[in-house]
């Protein structure tokens, strides 16, 4: 099984695996199906990682400040310790859909494609970015990695996409990572789309510094919602883990 693994990676076709496995369902109880299909996952979930620790070493060298990016360029990505901690959030609740405000160049949200992959195979993920440059940026990651056909982009402005969502649109899980000063609006309108047990993560609740007031006013407005329990991790710039109770 190793070998075949390292063997189909070395040709580098994840995605033609993927889609034979995934749509060949007539002989979808033949054992040999079964076989390429772990092998296939196998495949993509590597190619996955490829592409994340290749975003982790850009976004490391853009932190260092020796390079010279132009701030609308800047990934302003998530730390490597918040993608292992939301991986394992969404590992442990067994979450199908996201939904992302902010995709930037799509690292964070291959952290939740993978996490998704963990328990199924078809990952429902809904992500929100307005800047032309980082959607192409992000869509060209998607495609490398293999996952386009699991992500879908909505290219507005954060506030529209969300007041249009169908009434009956449910996430399981939640990453807030886009323009702060809209953060509690945006809670606002996102927890009826957070299913009952459905986890709420927002990122930069501690740092940047100039935030900080503004983020503990958000923090204090979901500590009053009812239906929520909240609470402050000093993990990466600061995370809020929002629990929907049933
Ligand atoms: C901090 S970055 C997201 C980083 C990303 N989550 C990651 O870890 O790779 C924030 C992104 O949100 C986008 N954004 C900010 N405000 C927005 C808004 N109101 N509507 C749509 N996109 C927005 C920005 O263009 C930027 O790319």
């Amino acid at each position: 099984m190793l070998v075949c693994i390292q063997f189909i990676s070395a040709l580098n076709l994840p995605n033609i695996i993927c889609n034979y496995a995934l749509h060949d369902r007539q002989s979808a109880n033949c054992k040999q199906d079964v076989i390429i299909n772990k092998v296939a996952y196998a495949v993509l979930r590597k190619s996955i990682k490829k592409i994340i620790d290749e975003l982790e070493e850009k976004s490391r060298k853009e932190r260092t400040k020796r390079y010279d990016v132009k701030p609308e360029d800047r990934m302003l990505a998530i730390t490597y310790e918040t993608g292992q901690f939301i991986h394992s959030l969404i590992v442990g609740i067994r979450a199908k859909s996201a939904l992302e405000l902010g995709t930037s160049t799509g690292y964070s949200t291959l952290w939740i494609t993978d996490a998704i992959l963990t328990h199924y195979k078809t990952p429902r993920i809904t992500t929100i970015e307005r800047n032309p440059k980082k959607i192409e940026r992000a869509i060209r990651n998607f495609k490398r990695a293999g996952v386009s056909r699991f992500i879908r982009i909505r290219r507005n402005e954060i506030g529209n996409v969300l007041k249009g969502l169908p009434r009956n649109a449910k996430f399981d899980f939640v990453l807030i990572d886009a323009d702060k000063e809209n953060v509690i609006e945006y809670a606002r309108l996102i927890i009826p789309h957070l299913k009952d047990g459905g986890v709420m993560v927002t990122d930069n609740m501690l740092y940047p510094k100039k935030y900080r007031k503004m983020m503990h006013q958000y923090s204090t407005y979901l500590a009053s919602r009812q239906n929520l329990q909240t609470c402050t991790l000093a993990i990466g710039n600061g995370q809020e883990i929002t629990v929907k109770k049933g």
